[in-house]
């Protein structure tokens, strides 16, 4: 008996992928071997070390244990597409700066889970300064400027 396949179409990295997934397959043997986005790597393949994390509506998820029919008409970021075109982004270069990579293979998922703690933490101080406040007066008017994407 031949495994069932199903068609799903997922946003990467800004690119929309319409694609023939059989539907016991990981979300990472897609985004690895059909995309050829090589960038999250299977590590312990049973969630525990990072290293094939990536990005789905921008929360951090193992995509060893996922299934790609899971992320169908979802977005999804991987370390590839987290840089502008003509560099890095501030976070590899952070890495970069501290020699944060060791071995270098879960990096990827290490700065893909750094860019969504980073964010979680940029939108809950965005909303705290959204709030009007009366203690608040026009102390820093570039405040909000720091927190525009
Ligand atoms: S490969 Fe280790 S958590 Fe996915």
């Amino acid at each position: 008996m031949g495994e069932r396949s199903i068609w799903i179409e997922i946003e990467v990295n800004g690119r929309v992928y319409k694609e023939l997934v059989g539907v016991h397959e990981t979300l990472l043997d897609v985004i690895r071997e059909k995309l050829g986005l090589k960038g999250a790597k299977e590590g312990c393949g049973c969630g525990q070390c990072g290293a094939c994390t990536l990005l789905l509506e921008g929360q951090p998820v193992n995509a060893c244990l996922m299934l790609a029919v899971q992320a169908d008409q979802k977005r999804v970021t991987t370390i590839e597409g987290l840089a502008p075109a003509d560099g890095l982004h501030p976070i590899q270069k952070a890495f970069i700066e501290e020699h944060a990579v060791q071995c270098g293979y879960c990096t990827s998922g290490m700065i893909l889970s750094s860019k969504a703690f980073l964010d979680k933490k940029l939108n809950a101080r965005m909303k705290r300064f959204k709030r009007p406040s009366p203690v608040m007066p026009a102390v820093a008017p570039g405040i909000p400027r720091l927190f525009r994407r």
